[in-house]
């Protein structure tokens, strides 16, 4: 039995289809629950403020910082985080362009581009630098990340878009 008088309440999250129970403070964040309650940790903590897009998980199919989310605020939406995506055409594509040096930001960066190729397959550079804005590669590796956006948008079958639990 969760412990309410310490956490304040819980609360029942569909992250990546299934619903999980958490224990939690009204001000807690999304991203800390995902990391710390459900030990989803390939969502990354970055600058906690907005800025460097690291934390990005799905929000019913939309990019979201979960740094900038309170876990209450998830409740009654479907969550996806990046152990929600299994070898998508968007992952697939950051190996082959080798989009990626440390890869701390790699998770963050593939969710909003899976988001962008689902809701723009026919995004043009302008769309394209503008999602990318979103997100901050302290490794640099713009050049390859953006090759990769160009290689996977279009290619994003309607098949895999439906096997993602959004
Ligand atoms: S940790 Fe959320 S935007 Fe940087
Ligand atoms: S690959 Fe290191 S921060 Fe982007």
């Amino acid at each position: 039995m969760a412990d309410t008088k310490r956490y304040g309440m819980v609360l029942d999250l569909n992250v990546n289809g299934e619903t999980r129970t958490a224990a939690i403070r009204p001000a807690d964040l999304l991203l800390d629950t995902l990391r710390d309650s459900f030990g989803l940790t390939g969502t990354k903590p970055g600058c906690r403020n907005g800025d460097c897009g690291a934390c990005t998980v799905l929000v019913d199919g939309m990019p979201m910082k979960s740094c900038l989310m309170l876990t209450v605020e998830a409740a009654g939406t479907k969550v996806t985080s990046i152990e929600g995506l299994h070898d998508t055409e968007v992952q697939r594509a950051f190996v082959e362009k080798f989009a990626f040096q440390c890869g701390y930001c790699t998770p963050g960066f593939i969710m909003n581009i899976y988001a962008l190729a689902r809701i723009h397959p026919d995004a043009d550079q302008a769309t394209i630098t503008d999602w990318l804005q979103s997100n901050i590669c302290r490794c640099t590796g713009y050049e390859e990340i953006h090759q990769a956006v160009v290689s996977v948008l279009g290619r994003l079958s309607s098949a895999e878009c439906l096997s993602v639990k959004p």
